[in-house]
């Protein structure tokens, strides 16, 4: 599976699901910029990997204000000499009570969960186009399939929506040959879900038929999956990887 030489950005790539697609993608030979709110963290997790021989940049981006979505593509295309791949996972999480959820709360998701999602998305398009075997895959979740068990309505609303972004844009952006695909984790043991209490994640882990919770590099393997150059055909796709947790 190829992403030699191909230019990744990963949003929200810091850390968790994140930064394990940009040192599996690292590992295959592209070149990636971890882009992040957390510029600091960004910069030493590319640092780290620049340590390991691989090709890596950190810089600032929020997804949720279109100014810094342009300027921090721009810092990544004049630094690596274009984009190939778009990996759409920033995202925040959380967990109201239906009875609870604010509308700060509500913009709050919907602004770096969705309409981050879909900014990147557009600002990417200039740099993607004429490319070779250019990609864009989003992270979702099964909460955006199934509604989920344990998420708050803001952040399940959200996932749908890049569900629903996913399968428009695939036929958007068909003309030019970009394939525009979705990955949807079950729940994975990453930072995120460390606001849950043990009791709640043991409640969950019960609904997943595998077992266990999933690992970022289980998401990592998808995004890599869809990113490799062999995968031209595959588009309008939305892959579970939940361990069971939801089928359909
Ligand atoms: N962990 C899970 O169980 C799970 C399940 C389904 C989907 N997901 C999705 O996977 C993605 C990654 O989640 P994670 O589990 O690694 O979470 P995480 O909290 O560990 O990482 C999220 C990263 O996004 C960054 N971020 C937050 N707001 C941002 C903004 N405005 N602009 C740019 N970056 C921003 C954070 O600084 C952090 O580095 C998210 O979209 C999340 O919804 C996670």
């Amino acid at each position: 599976m190829d992403v030699q030489n191909r230019v990744a950005i990963v949003t929200g790539g810091a850390q968790g699901i994140g930064l394990a697609i940009a040192t599996l993608l690292a590992q295959r030979g592209a070149k990636v910029a971890l882009t992040d709110v957390n510029k600091d963290k960004a910069v030493a997790e590319a640092e780290k990997l620049k340590a390991q021989g691989y090709e890596a940049m950190g810089g600032y981006c929020d997804v949720s204000k279109v100014e810094s979505i342009k300027e921090s593509f721009k810092e990544v295309a004049d630094t690596f000499g274009g984009i190939d791949i778009l990996v759409n996972n920033a995202g925040i999480l959380f967990s109201s009570p239906v009875e609870e959820i604010t509308e700060k709360e509500w913009d709050l998701v919907m602004s770096i969960d969705l309409k981050g999602c879909f900014f990147c998305m557009q600002q990417a398009l200039p740099y993607l186009k004429g490319r070779e075997h250019p990609r864009i895959i989003s992270i979702s979740s099964v909460a955006g399939k199934m509604g989920s068990y344990a998420s708050g309505m803001a952040y399940v609303a959200a996932k749908g929506g890049i569900l629903s972004l996913t399968y428009g844009m695939s036929r958007r952006l068909a003309p030019y040959k970009i394939t525009v695909n979705a990955v949807c984790p079950g729940t994975i043991e990453t930072d995120i879900i460390r606001q849950w209490t043990p009791e709640k994640i043991q409640e969950l882990t019960a609904n997943i038929p595998l077992g266990t919770l999933g690992k970022a590099e289980d998401i990592a393997q998808a995004v890599a999956f869809l990113a490799a150059d062999e995968n031209d055909f595959i588009t309008g796709e939305a892959i579970s990887v939940n361990g069971g947790m939801y089928c359909g």
